[in-house]
C-alpha cells in the first residue's frame, strides 16, 4: 500500500514542477494547407492547445467559461458551424455537446483532424458542437475561491466523477441551451464521460428532459469486469491512496505537463527507436487493438494528455471494481458514510431515473467496459439501447484514436441522432 502510495505521490511531484502552457503565441504561420486533413504535422498539433488547433485548421472556435453551483470555472469549446459544408454563420442548428474521458480534455475531439476527429465531423454534418471540460483539466483548473495548487490544501480536489455529472454536466448544459437557444441537446461521451452522464441522469432527473438522445460511446458504470492492470491494482488499496495523498496535500494525478508532451515528440515520433514503448503505455493505460493503431499521432496524443484529475476520481473507481456497486463515494468508514449519506454504506446510482434515450455503443474487447459489465448497464437504464461496434478487436481508446472510428462509430452515431431528429 504505502509503495503504491509513494509511487503517486512521486509521479504528481514531478509532473507538476513541470507544468506550463501549450499556448502557441500565434497560429498563422502554421496554417499553410487550407484542406488539410489528419494531421499536417504532429509536432505542431503537439503544441497547440484546442482554440489554436480549431482555429489552424480554419474553423470557426467559441471559448466560453462556465461557473458551477460550487464555484469551479470550467472552460467550454465550440464549434458553431462547419468550415466545408454547412458553413453559414448564426443560422440555428441543433446541438451536440461531447464529453471526454479520465485523464482528457476536449483535445480527444479535435486532435485527429478534420475528416477524422468528432468535432469537426459533426460540424460539417450540421451541428453546433459543444465541448465539455470536467473540473480539475488543463482548461478548468480554476475555482472563485478555491486554488488548485495550494500547498497542503486539496480543498480544491475532493471531488470524483460524481460531481463533475452531478454539478458540471447541468451547468456546461444548461449554458449551451441558453446560448444556442435550443430546448434539447445529443449528448456523446467516452469512458468517463459516459460514466458522469449515469450519474447526472441518476441524480439529476429533471435534467432528462434536455436530452434527446445519449451516445456511450465505451460505456462505463460498473466495473466488476473490468480488466485494466493499471486500475485492478490500485482498486484494493483505493481508499489509503487517497487519504496518504491528501495527507500530504495532493489532490491532482498527472496534470497536464510539459515532461510528456517533449517525451511525446522526442521519444514517441515516426523517427524514434523508443515509438513502440509509447505504444505499449497506452496499451497498458487504456487498451487498444494494433490495427487500429496511428503511431505516428502519437505526439499529437501525448501533448494533450494527461490532462489532470483529482486522485479522488481514480479512487471513486477503484472502489467500483473492489466492490462490484456503481455507487457513491465510500467515505471511508461507516460513521464517515452516514455522515454524508444518511446510511453505513455509499447509496447506489438509481440507473431506472436515466430515463433519456441511451445507445450503448461498447465492443467485444474493450478492457475497461467489459461486455458483461455493459450488460448489467444495459439491464437497469430505463430506455437503453445495445450497439456492437462491428469489429471484435475494437478496444477502449479506439473509439477516439482508432484508425476507423469514424466508420466504425461516428457514421453510426450520426445517422441515428439524424434519424431521431427527423421523427420528432
Ligand atoms: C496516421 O496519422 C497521420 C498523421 O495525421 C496521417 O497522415 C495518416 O493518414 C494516418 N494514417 C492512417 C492509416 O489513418
Amino acid at each position: 500500500m504505502l509503495r503504491v502510495g509513494l509511487l503517486v505521490v512521486a509521479t504528481c511531484v514531478s509532473l507538476a514542477a513541470a507544468r506550463r502552457s501549450p499556448n502557441a503565441d500565434t497560429v498563422e504561420k502554421w496554417v499553410k494547407d487550407v484542406n488539410a486533413r489528419y494531421s499536417d504535422n504532429v509536432l505542431e498539433d503537439a503544441l497547440l492547445d484546442v482554440p489554436d488547433l480549431i482555429r489552424k485548421y480554419r474553423y470557426p472556435v467559441e471559448v466560453h467559461s462556465v461557473t458551477t453551483e460550487d464555484g469551479y470555472i470550467l472552460e467550454m469549446h465550440r464549434i458553431p458551424h462547419g468550415r466545408d459544408a454547412n458553413n453559414v454563420p448564426n443560422q440555428k442548428k441543433p446541438v451536440v455537446f461531447l464529453m471526454h474521458g479520465m485523464l482528457v480534455s476536449s483535445a480527444d475531439y479535435v486532435i485527429f483532424g478534420p475528416g477524422r476527429a468528432l468535432a469537426y465531423v459533426l460540424a460539417e454534418e450540421g451541428y453546433d458542437v459543444w465541448m465539455g471540460n470536467a473540473r480539475g483539466n488543463y482548461y478548468s483548473r480554476k475555482h472563485v475561491r478555491l486554488n488548485p495548487d495550494a500547498l497542503l490544501s486539496t480543498a480544491f480536489w475532493k471531488f470524483s466523477w460524481e460531481e463533475i455529472g452531478s454539478k458540471d454536466l447541468p451547468a456546461m448544459i444548461d449554458y449551451a441551451l441558453a446560448v444556442s437557444g435550443e430546448k434539447g441537446l445529443h449528448y456523446i461521451g467516452h469512458s468517463q464521460g459516459t460514466t458522469s452522464y449515469f450519474v447526472f441522469g441518476a441524480m439529476r432527473p429533471e435534467y432528462n428532459s434536455k436530452i434527446i438522445s445519449m451516445h456511450a460511446m465505451a460505456p462505463v458504470a460498473y466495473m466488476a469486469h473490468n480488466q485494466s492492470p493499471i486500475l485492478n491494482f490500485i482498486s484494493p488499496h483505493a481508499n489509503r491512496i487517497e487519504s496518504l495523498a491528501s495527507l500530504i496535500g495532493i489532490g491532482e494525478f498527472l496534470p497536464s505537463n510539459e515532461f510528456t508532451q517533449q517525451l511525446g515528440s522526442k521519444y514517441c515520433n515516426d523517427d524514434a527507436l523508443t515509438q513502440p514503448i509509447c505504444s505499449a503505455v497506452i496499451m497498458i493505460m487504456g487498451g487498444w487493438n494494433v490495427d487500429q493503431h496511428n503511431a505516428t499521432m502519437l505526439p499529437v496524443i501525448m501533448g494533450h494528455a494527461p490532462a489532470g484529475i483529482s486522485v479522488r476520481q481514480l479512487a471513486h473507481y477503484g472502489q467500483g471494481i473492489a466492490a462490484g456497486h456503481f455507487r457513491r463515494y465510500d467515505q471511508g468508514s461507516r460513521i464517515a458514510n452516514y455522515r454524508a449519506y444518511g446510511s453505513f454504506s455509499p447509496p447506489p446510482y438509481d440507473l431506472s431515473k436515466v430515463t433519456a434515450p441511451v445507445f450503448l455503443h461498447y465492443s467485444d474487447s474493450d478492457p475497461l467496459a467489459h461486455v458483461n459489465d455493459v450488460d448489467r448497464l444495459f439491464r437497469e437504464l430505463a430506455r437503453p439501447t445495445k450497439i456492437r461496434v462491428p469489429m471484435a478487436s475494437f478496444s477502449h481508446v479506439d473509439f477516439n484514436y482508432g484508425i476507423n472510428a469514424k466508420e466504425l462509430v461516428y457514421d453510426r452515431i450520426i445517422n441515428l441522432i439524424k434519424a431521431i431528429d427527423a421523427s420528432v
